[in-house]
């Protein structure tokens, strides 16, 4: 495998809940590179486009409004294999389905609050450390 870069955030629920520190200390003791983190909150347009792949889906427009609700922390990481990596640790989109250990099974129990964001492909992660980190 070769040292990838991925976008990794802490969503509204788990700014609200208190677990960033929780997370971030995740990431450190895995042992990938922060190379950006800044906490913020995100406009309509940049959620709409971030999670553009799933325009015209059911639930589209309460993803937009829940990732708009409240400030994220917004997170660039590099590491071996993080990408594939990063989504490992935060475990399968349906929290129910998500293995023990994992930050949605240990953390969240419906899928529409799940915590933590990752991109899912090499595509997708240059595409959104490029809407959040634009000078990295
Ligand atoms: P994310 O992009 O937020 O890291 O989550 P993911 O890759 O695991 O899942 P994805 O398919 O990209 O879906 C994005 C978010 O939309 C919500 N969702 N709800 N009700 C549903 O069937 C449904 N499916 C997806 C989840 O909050 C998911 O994280
Ligand atoms: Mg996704």
């Amino acid at each position: 495998m070769s040292i990838e870069r991925t976008y990794a955030m802490v969503k509204p629920d788990g700014v609200r809940r208190g677990l960033v520190g929780e997370i971030i200390s995740r990431l450190e003791k895995k042992g990938f590179k922060i190379l950006a983190l800044k906490q913020m909150v995100i406009s309509k347009e940049l959620a709409e486009k971030h999670y553009g792949e799933h325009q015209g889906k059911p639930f589209f427009d309460g993803l937009v409004n829940f990732i708009t609700s409240g400030p994220v922390v917004a997170i660039a990481i590099e590491g071996e294999a993080a990408i594939s990596s990063w989504r490992t640790m935060m475990g399968a989109t349906r929290p129910w389905d998500a293995a023990p250990g994992t930050i949605r099974s240990d953390f969240a129990t419906t899928v529409d609050e799940n915590v933590s964001h990752g991109s899912d492909s090499v595509e997708s992660a240059a595409r959104e450390l490029g809407l959040f980190f634009p000078e990295l």
